[in-house]
């Protein structure tokens, strides 16, 4: 699984350019990207910018040597890559797996190309098996469970290994959804998009063009 995550990582990492500012997606597959251009930086003395989706890739790009700015330092990021937990036939997604999603989506949001690189488990019919990570403020988020509850939406508050309510880098908690199935991903997201005290969700609908999709045997597929 490594090795696949390394080789998406690597032939997105081909889309750089010299001078682009590009945006640093979050998680062990996005991690291998983030190394590759850090290898590239350092051994083809490859001139980029980073804007990064949370503090983890903040300091790997800083280990690497890879300059970074402020999101609102640019006037627009020319290239974002990430990665994904599912991604449906449509191309809509769930990301938020790491607890990044309100940056990742931030990024995303201003960015003029957008790249998702995953492994073929990731690549469903229907989004929901994976739980749907959605950012709420910490003020009124057991009103907010609730509201999820009577849904019929399963929430479960993102705890750590002590049990212990993770924080985003935001400042704010998850609630996961696990739905099972999501049959109408645009209705969802509106429906959260409108809920007070919701600040995010994982559901990235319409927002990637291209996919990277790798497999076992070493096949990497471009997606459009
Ligand atoms: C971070 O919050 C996420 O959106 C990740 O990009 C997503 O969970 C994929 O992570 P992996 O590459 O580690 O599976």
């Amino acid at each position: 699984m490594e090795n696949i995550k390394k080789i998406v990582g690597i032939e997105a990492a081909k889309f750089v350019k010299d001078g682009m500012i590009v945006g640093l997606g979050t998680g062990s597959t996005a991690a291998f990207f983030v190394e590759e251009l850090g290898r590239r930086v350092a051994q083809e003395n490859l001139q980029i910018t980073g804007v990064t989706t949370s503090s983890v890739t903040s300091e790997q790009a800083k280990r690497l040597g890879i300059a970074l700015k402020d999101i609102d330092d640019v006037a627009y990021i020319d290239l974002t890559v990430d990665g994904a937990d599912e991604v449906d036939l449509d191309l809509n997604g769930i990301k938020g797996g790491g607890a990044a999603l309100l940056m990742e989506k931030i990024v995303a949001t201003y960015s003029k190309d957008y790249i998702w690189i995953a492994d073929d488990s990731k690549m469903v019919k229907h989004l929901g098996a994976f739980p749907l990570p959605v950012e709420v403020v910490t003020f009124g988020s057991g009103q907010v469970f609730r509201l999820f509850e009577t849904l019929g939406f399963n929430p479960r508050l993102r705890v750590d290994a002590n049990d212990v309510a993770v924080v985003t880098d935001m400042g704010n908690y998850i609630i996961d959804l696990h739905m099972k199935e999501i049959k109408e991903p645009q209705r969802l997201a509106k429906l959260l998009d409108e809920t007070v005290g919701v600040v995010e969700h994982g559901l990235f609908n319409d927002m990637v063009k291209t996919v990277i999709v790798g497999s076992a045997d070493g096949n990497v597929k471009i997606i459009t």
